[in-house]
């Protein structure tokens, strides 16, 4: 498909909200953060994949709008809750768009990619998408008189982001039933419609607070008290004698090559990854953290491993800045899948930044004369 045959995509930005717990003298949107407004740093990580941004702006502001951004973006004036404000936008989408994302003027720093990932789902046949995170904290529900009424499964539950994908029909008829949600996804539940969920990424924060502001500025501005740690990691495999041995490599089933041998699945991306990411952060490595007499990772695959390595990471209290990850050896070519590896290995990173790439090693060693096949890493995260 060519990018001018893909259905055309719009971004409504509510902006409209006072901000009254950030206790600024002046609308949320519109509060700088390293030299421009939170707004403008939305707008400059949805214009790569937006055919129309929409912004609803706060009722007596709309000239602070217009200014900053001329024609390139529609301005309307929002309503009274976030949902009137998504439902007014909705009005001015033009007529040839057919995919909407539905963000936070307040998620400012979201990225690019993650817009992408989003579009990507719906692109894939997906009605309604959400960004969100895994809980760390547990969350309960407490009665009136202040005693715990119910203990939820923190395993079961998501803290949930924008942008927010939807095929335009599904979004209209949601919002035409008139329902109010703190996010649209709510809406459309409501219909009965699946609502899938991707992984969000710790810069799509919501900016509610001043100490939220100071967070954001850190992913910005690393200062000189940010706590940046770099790991490496190495893994190596030799291909199996079983041909019925799947290849499992970068979160990715390869079917036309033979698999390689291990405890694991023998993803050996993945496990380089895990390994640089644990040495970053100071957490020992793969083997002391899914040990091989362990019979709960027997088996298991590059993918629950990453996704266990990140949320150990995240209760040690760092955030994955990017990975890199170099993979060694002749079989599989890598080239035509290295965009669906970076997606599938950024996935189960919660969203991080990664980077795939590959070589050969001329004939020479276990890799050149195709016995096995190995990964190199590199991790870079930081403590918040
Ligand atoms: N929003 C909106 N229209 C409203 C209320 C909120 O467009 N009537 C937008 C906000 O501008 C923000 C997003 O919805 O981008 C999420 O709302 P929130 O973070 O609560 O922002 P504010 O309402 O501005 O903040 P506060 O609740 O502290 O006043
Ligand atoms: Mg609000």
């Amino acid at each position: 498909m060519t990018r001018s045959s893909l259905p055309k995509t719009a971004v409504i930005i509510p902006a409209a909200g006072s901000g009254e717990r950030l206790g600024a003298n002046l609308p949320k949107a519109l509060v700088q953060l390293v030299g421009r407004p939170l707004i403008s740093h939305a707008v400059a990580a949805v214009s790569p994949v937006a055919s129309q941004i929409i912004i609803a702006a706060p009722a007596g502001h709309e000239k602070n709008f217009t200014d900053l951004f001329g024609d390139s973006v529609t301005i309307v004036t929002g309503g009274a809750t976030r949902s009137a404000s998504v439902k007014l936008a909705l009005s001015a989408l033009e007529s040839d768009i057919e995919l909407v994302l539905v963000h936070d003027a307040a998620r400012s720093l979201a990225s690019t990619d993650l817009a992408s990932r989003v579009i990507a789902e719906l692109l894939a046949g997906e009605k309604a998408v959400i960004p969100a995170m895994l809980v760390t904290d547990t969350i309960k529900k407490v009665d009136k008189k202040g005693y715990v009424a119910k203990t939820y499964d923190r395993e079961k539950l998501r803290a949930v982001q924008t942008p927010q994908g939807f095929v335009r029909s599904v979004l209209e008829k949601a919002h035409a039933a008139g329902g109010d949600a703190t996010d649209d996804a709510g809406l459309v539940e409501e219909l009965g419609v699946d609502v899938k969920v991707i992984a969000g990424e710790d810069r799509a924060l919501k900016i509610t607070t001043q100490q939220d502001l100071a967070d954001a500025h850190r992913f910005l501005v690393p200062s000189e008290t940010t706590d940046i740690r770099a790991g490496v990691g190495t893994d190596a495999h030799a291909f199996s004698a079983d041909p019925s041995r799947p290849m499992w490599l970068a979160g990715l089933l390869w079917l036309d090559v033979v698999g390689v041998d291990g405890h694991s699945d023998g993803d050996v991306a993945a496990h380089a990854i895990c390994d640089a990411l644990f040495a970053a952060a100071s957490l020992g490595d793969l083997g002391s953290n899914f040990g091989t007499s362990d019979p709960k990772y027997a088996g298991a695959s590059g993918e629950t491993l990453l996704r266990e390595t990140h949320q150990r990471l995240r209760l040690a209290g760092f955030s994955i800045m990017n990975v890199s990850v170099q993979i060694v050896g002749n079989k599989p070519k890598l080239s035509a899948r290295r965009e669906e590896a970076r997606a599938a290995l950024s996935e189960a990173l919660g969203g991080a930044v990664v980077s795939v790439s590959a070589t050969t090693t001329d004939g020479l060693g276990f890799t050149g004369e195709g016995k096995g096949i190995s990964a190199i890493a590199t991790a870079l995260i930081v403590r918040r």
